[in-house]
């Protein structure tokens, strides 16, 4: 009897406490504990902060709720303390953080008819003698060029944000105060420090502090970033081609272009490039598909500027209707952003060009044919004009005469006539006028046949004129 009532009395103290504490053993969804751990040394401030009021749990917005948090180590109920702790909703805050803190908190969210769990935890660390915290977060600097050095307090300033509260924040290099502005320091933003040229030195342990009021205490919160320098980095992406152009092509046929990616750097960039058309990633590579990509191609250049060259095809093999009016973006993907380029695809026009050139090409060889027959077949051609237009010739060599003089001398029983003028008007005219100078003469007497009139009309008059000096001389000496 003794030992059932004394057991009884055990239970009923642990479900009191139960009760006291409230969280224990409540049947609530539990989400146990969050990933992300709070650092903190004595004297900082410190954030917790839930992630149970989330669209991802319950319905928030519409659903009426009550958090709670609750110190896992006592099971008791955390409240407002001044100058120590602040309970704001899904926060909790340390505004003077103790060795004595360090644990594990728990969040309950309380709606009509559920509950929901998480735990979260504060880990202090004692300070040790140097400047900064003993926790680091590493950060890489570029060498030789401009980068930057990121404090990671976005939480908290993003959360005083939220309670309209302002803070300030400071940089050190170790325990030296960096003044924003001064050598090639700047602050670039509240969270950026800024170094315009990287150099092996600038290696070493930054620090960032945020100042701000809350809960009536002036407070601060830390943390320190162990920067080391990389010889291998690469900065923005640049975008060479396609550069918002617009290129024309016919309906039908293959097409290609290429994206070209410029990144400054040294060493193998960790770049991706990716074409996209009507908001989708082409991403087949198999030449069977009909619009595909080849694979990224890299090459490493050293001068004029370092960096290395990517370069990766979209081709289609074959261009629909449905390919054009449409832009094809590349965008190239780096930790330090995504440039893009894009060009638009549009029917070729129909093709001026083209019908233009073939026609001024066709006169030029009709022209080179015409010159060619006509050198062959000069003689022909006039021969064959004459024959078909000959009007066009009455004035020049065919005058409609079939003859061009007339040769008349004393006949035989004539008065005057002579042996010797009969064998110079039957030979030697003829010889003469005729055979060499091409003329045409009718001889009366003569049943001669006319000949063959090809000399010059120029070679001819050349011809009589000299014949008839001749012609002159001889009879000025004969005493005929
Ligand atoms: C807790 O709730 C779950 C369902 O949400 C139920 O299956 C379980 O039996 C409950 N446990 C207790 C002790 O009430
Ligand atoms: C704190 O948690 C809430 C969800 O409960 C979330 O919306 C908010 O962004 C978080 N704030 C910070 C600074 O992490
Ligand atoms: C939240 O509540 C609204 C209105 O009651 C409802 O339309 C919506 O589906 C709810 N969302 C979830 C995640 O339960
Ligand atoms: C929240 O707390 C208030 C006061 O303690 C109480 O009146 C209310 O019912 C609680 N709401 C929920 C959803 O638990
Ligand atoms: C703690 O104090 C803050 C500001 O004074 C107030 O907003 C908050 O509701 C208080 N929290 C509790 C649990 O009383
Ligand atoms: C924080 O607490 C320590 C002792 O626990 C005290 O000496 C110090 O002044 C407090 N800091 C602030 C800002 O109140
Ligand atoms: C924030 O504080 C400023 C003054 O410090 C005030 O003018 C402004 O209205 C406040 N905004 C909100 C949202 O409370
Ligand atoms: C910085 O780097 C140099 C050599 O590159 C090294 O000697 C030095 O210890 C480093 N300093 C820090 C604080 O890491
Ligand atoms: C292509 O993109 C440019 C710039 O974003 C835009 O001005 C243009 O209207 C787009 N053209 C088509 C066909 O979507």
């Amino acid at each position: 009897m003794g030992l059932t009532s004394a057991l009884g009395s055990v239970l009923f103290v642990l479900g009191l406490s139960g009760i006291c504490t409230g969280f224990v053993q409540e049947n609530c969804t539990n989400y146990k504990l969050q990933f992300e751990r709070i650092y903190s040394v004595p004297g900082d401030m410190a954030m917790l902060n839930s992630t149970l009021v989330s669209p991802d749990v319950f319905n928030f917005t519409t659903v009426p709720y009550n958090i709670t948090w609750y110190d896992s180590k006592t099971g008791q109920e955390m409240s407002n303390q001044t100058g120590r702790i602040l309970v704001k909703e899904e926060t909790l805050w340390f505004l003077n953080v103790t060795l004595d803190d360090n644990g594990e908190y728990v969040t309950i969210v309380r709606t009509p008819f559920r509950c929901y769990r998480q735990a979260t935890k504060l880990i202090v660390d004692s300070l040790t003698g140097e400047c900064g915290r003993p926790r680091k977060v590493d950060q890489t600097l570029m060498n030789g060029v401009a980068d930057t050095l990121s404090c990671p307090l976005k939480d908290y300033m993003s959360k005083l944000d939220s309670y309209n509260i302002s803070s300030s924040i400071k940089w050190y290099k170790g325990c030296e105060h960096i003044v924003d502005g001064t050598g090639k320091y700047s602050y670039r933003d509240m969270t950026t420090l800024m170094i315009q040229r990287v150099e092996p030195q600038n290696n070493g342990s930054y620090t960032c502090t945020l100042t701000f009021t809350l809960g009536g205490i002036t407070g601060s919160v830390s943390e320190t970033i162990d920067a080391r320098i990389r010889e291998v980095y690469s900065l923005v992406p640049q975008v060479r081609e396609p550069a918002s152009e617009i290129i024309k092509a016919e309906i039908g046929s293959s097409f290609s272009k290429r994206c070209l990616v410029f990144v400054p750097g040294v060493g193998k960039p960790f770049v991706s490039i990716l074409w996209i058309a009507r908001d989708k990633f082409i991403r087949n590579t198999q030449p069977s598909d009909r619009v595909y990509t080849s694979q990224t191609s890299f090459n490493i250049q050293d001068v004029p500027d370092k960096g290395a060259w990517l370069e990766r095809l979209l081709i289609i093999s074959e261009l629909r209707e449905e390919d054009f009016h449409i832009n094809y973006t590349c965008r190239s993907y780096s930790s330090r952003g995504h440039p893009e380029g894009y060009f638009t695809l549009l029917p070729a026009d129909p093709n001026i060009i083209l019908p233009i050139g073939s026609v001024l090409g066709g006169v030029t060889v009709l022209f080179i044919i015409g010159v060619v027959i006509y050198y062959l077949f000069k003689v022909d051609i006039v021969l064959w004009f004459r024959r078909v237009f000959p009007v066009l010739y009455t004035n020049k060599d065919l005058d409609g005469k079939l003859y061009d003089a007339y040769v008349a001398y004393p006949q035989r029983c004539a008065v005057g006539f002579s042996k010797e003028v009969e064998t110079f008007a039957l030979h030697t005219l003829p010889q003469v006028l005729e055979k060499a100078c091409g003329y045409k003469l009718f001889i009366a007497g003569r049943d001669c046949l006319p000949g063959h009139g090809k000399s010059p009309t120029w070679w001819r008059k050349l011809c009589l004129m000299v014949f008839a000096r001749v012609i002159v001389l001889v009879a000025s000496r004969s005493k005929c």
